[in-house]
């Protein structure tokens, strides 16, 4: 048996954080420990090393190169507030709100998210085009399967506080992509979704190919609490960023 402690401080890593303006970062230097280049693409744009892999990984799948520009990926808090402060000069409140992130808000300081533009002469850095059609929708359509989502999708401005945003992806993992995209849920949505299954009880269950793969809630509690998990399972564990922890395991 492997035997695991998730103590409290924990609920603020993981893949499956929710990082929006009610759910801000809690531990930055977590962050800045992992991160890695993508692929032998750029020195500049870094992402969480796992990430940064399978992102490299999706875009040699459809033959990237040259056609995908990556025009943001880890953005430190500095970075963060310089974009929104500039934004606010040049761009006005109304339109800074809806397309960057508070500082400590933003996705990209956890170096799990990245904006994509077409590969075209002049890039628009808040919002590039990436859209519904060619290279942009290859990449859409294999998102999933590598652990990616789009995060801000139009009806969702509601839930998520942000426009719609053709352009940024967030890693989350696979399965937790492939369900959200067939269920059509946000991650403000699966987050809750997710808590309906909790560990012990009746845990939600994803086939894949000839692997079950389960995922279920866990609360985070004052004290530590201890998960004992048979050595033959493949488990991961990620905090929410609200109030508990979501594990998943491989059968
Ligand atoms: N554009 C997204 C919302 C950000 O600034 O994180
Ligand atoms: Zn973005």
């Amino acid at each position: 048996m492997s035997v695991v402690t998730l103590s409290k401080e924990g609920i603020h890593q993981g893949y499956q954080i929710l990082v929006n303006k009610n759910n801000a970062i809690k531990n930055h230097s977590h962050f800045t420990k992992h991160l890695l280049p993508i692929g032998l693409r750029s020195n500049e744009t870094l992402l969480e090393k796992n990430t940064a892999n399978l992102l490299g990984q999706l875009l040699d799948s459809i033959a990237a190169k040259n056609k995908i520009a990556l025009v943001s990926g880890y953005r430190s808090l500095k970075e963060q507030e310089e974009i929104y402060q500039s934004s606010l000069l040049e761009n006005g409140k109304l339109f800074t709100e809806k397309y960057v992130a508070l500082p400590n808000c933003s996705e990209h300081q956890t170096g799990l998210a990245i904006d994509l533009g077409e590969q075209v002469e002049q890039i628009d850095f808040i919002r590039p085009h990436f859209p519904y059609s060619g290279i942009a929708e290859d990449f859409r359509k294999q998102a999933a399967k590598y652990g990616f989502i789009e995060r801000y999708q139009k009806n969702k401005e509601a839930l998520t506080g942000i426009s719609h945003e053709p352009w940024h992806f967030r890693y989350v993992g696979y399965p937790h992509a492939q369900i959200m995209q067939d269920h059509h849920l946000c991650l403000e949505e699966y987050v809750t979704f997710i808590k309906d299954y909790k560990y012990g009880e009746k845990h939600y269950c994803f086939q894949a190919d000839n692997k079950k793969i389960e995922i279920c809630y866990i609360k985070a509690e004052a004290n530590p609490i201890i998960l004992q998990i048979p050595d033959e399972l493949y488990y991961q564990i990620s905090g929410n960023n609200v109030d508990g922890f979501i594990l998943t395991i491989w059968g």
